[in-house]
Formats: structure tokens, sequence, C-alpha cells
């Protein structure tokens, strides 16, 4: 079973007064003549393997976490500016991509809020392959070619977001993720989408996931459990910053699935 734990975060950012009037409700409602409307929907099949929690396992410790961490998103968009985010993680196979699925099917709440997954991961993209999507053009064409991005965007259905996948162009990732094509992507999209959430690459031993860092309002820190060695972590937020990091997500930790099933079981027995 899938285990997202806690989140670590860092609320000296905040005044204890912009958190008093917290509410989910601040997210803009979708515009109903957005160009979004046009992108025709594609289904996707729910797998177990595909790891996503709120659809797979609703009743899980993992679906749990990640209503906490919408939770906890919901009420510092309130607060802060916050609409771009980027995930990443100190080293491969941390858990940024699964994260990533998860936290846009939370945040889109099938469909009401507009959620944009940006596969930023140039030279290890997996998102189309996971989703068993066909490969199509995407930000690489973008940034190499022009592509109007819109037209690059799938709408994914039941899981209610919009990705923009990596693509298949040739060119060298670091250069492209550097060129100033990136900024006007973007400047395209923004103001369609309440979320834009980046999967990127490790913060080692690339620079993609720095240079990202510039474009968005704050990371995530993906951290799993048992495997991501401290010193890494520590590098990781040396790196992106450790003001700019807005949380860390102990990815597959272990002991919340015991103390969930006893809660679970105490409230199936009332
Ligand atoms: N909490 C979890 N429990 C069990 N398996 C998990 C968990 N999180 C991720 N995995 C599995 O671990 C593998 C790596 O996860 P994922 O692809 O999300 O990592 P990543 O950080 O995006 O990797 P990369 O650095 O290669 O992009 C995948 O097979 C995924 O299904
Ligand atoms: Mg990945």
């Amino acid at each position: 079973m899938i285990n997202f734990s806690e989140l670590l975060w860092k609320p000296q950012r905040l005044k204890g007064s912009e958190l008093s009037d917290l509410d989910g409700s601040v997210a803009e409602d979708l515009d109903q003549t957005s160009e979004l409307h046009s992108i025709p929907v594609e289904e996707v099949r729910i797998r177990p393997d595909l790891r996503i929690a709120l659809l797979t396992d609703p009743r899980s410790p993992g679906a749990d976490r990640f209503r906490f961490l919408r939770m906890r998103l919901r009420e510092l968009k309130a607060a802060v500016n916050l609409r771009k985010l980027l995930i990443t993680s100190p080293l491969p196979q941390d858990g940024k991509s699964t994260v990533a699925l998860n936290l846009a099917t939370a945040l889109a709440e099938g469909g009401k809020r507009s959620v944009l997954v940006i596969e930023a991961d140039l030279y290890h993209p997996t998102l189309a392959q996971r989703l068993e999507l066909p490969i199509r053009p995407g930000l690489g064409e973008c940034l190499e070619k022009g592509l109007d991005p819109l037209s690059a965007i799938r709408h994914l259905e039941p899981l209610g977001w919009y990705l923009l996948a990596a693509g298949e162009s040739s060119a060298n990732p670091t250069e492209l993720l550097q060129s100033e094509a990136l900024a006007q992507v973007l400047q395209r999209l923004s103001s369609h989408f309440d979320w834009i959430l980046f999967d990127t690459p490790p913060v080692a031993p690339l620079t993609d996931a720095v240079s990202l860092s510039r474009h968005v309002d704050a990371s995530l820190l993906i951290v799993r459990a048992g495997c991501t060695p401290q010193e890494s972590v520590k590098e990781a937020l040396a790196a992106l910053g450790q003001k700019h990091v807005l949380g860390i997500i102990f990815n597959a930790a272990e002991g919340l699935n015991r103390l969930y099933s006893e809660y679970y079981g105490y409230y199936e027995k009332k």
C-alpha cells in the first residue's frame, strides 16, 4: 500500500493574520470561455500500479495524506501568491512523478479546479507511458519549435486535470529548459490554470530542477523514507534555496498504515 507520510511546513513564511481567513473557495472559478474547453478528453485507464491513491484506494493513508496536502496548499494559496509548484527530489526514484499524479488529482477535485501537470523531466519522461497515452509533441516541441502549448495540452479523465507531457524532441533538454522560450510557454499557460505542477528531474546530478525553480512560486521536495540519504536532502535544500522549499514530503514512510487501519477499523465498527 502507498504510504505518503508527514509534511514539514514552514509556517514562518506566513503571518498569523494571513492565516485567519483561509478558505478553499478562493481558488479562481473556471473561466467558462476558456480555451481549455476545446481540448478533447482522453480517457486514462485507472490501474492499481498507477498509484493514484485517491482513485485506486481512497480510504488509504496515502489518499488521506494527499487530502491533507491539498488543504494546506489551498490555505497557503489564500494567503500568498501560489500557483506554480515544482515537484522535485534529491535523487532519482524518490517518487516525484507519483506525487505529481496524486497531487494533481487531489487539487483538481474531479475537474472543479483547473490543474496542469507539466512534465519537465525531458531526459527521462515517464508520464505518457505510465498513463498509457500515445506519445505526441509536448513541452520539448513547444520550447524547440515554438509549438503553441495550448495545442499540446491533453485533458485527462477521470483524472480531471491537464497534462503537457515531455513530447519527443531530440534537442538537449537542459538547453531547452534554460531557453527564454520557457518563460513564454508559462506566460501563455498561466492564466488558464489554478495550479501548475512541474514534474522534474532530481536536483542531483542535473541542473534542470534548479533552473526550473526560477520559474515557479515554490518547490516541494520529495524524500523517500529510508532511502534518500540525509546529506542529499541537505544538498538539495541548499541548491534550491531553503526559503524556496515550501515543504518536504516523506514518500513511502512506514508506520502510518497500522495507525490508519486501527482508526478505520474503529470507525467501521460504529
Ligand atoms: N509510496 C510508494 N509506494 C510504493 N511504490 C512507490 C511509491 N512511490 C513511488 N513508487 C514507485 O517507485 C518508482 C519510482 O517512482 P516515481 O517514478 O514516482 O519516482 P521519480 O522520483 O519520479 O523517479 P525519476 O527520478 O526516475 O523520475 C515507481 O515504480 C513508483 O510506482
Ligand atoms: Mg519521475
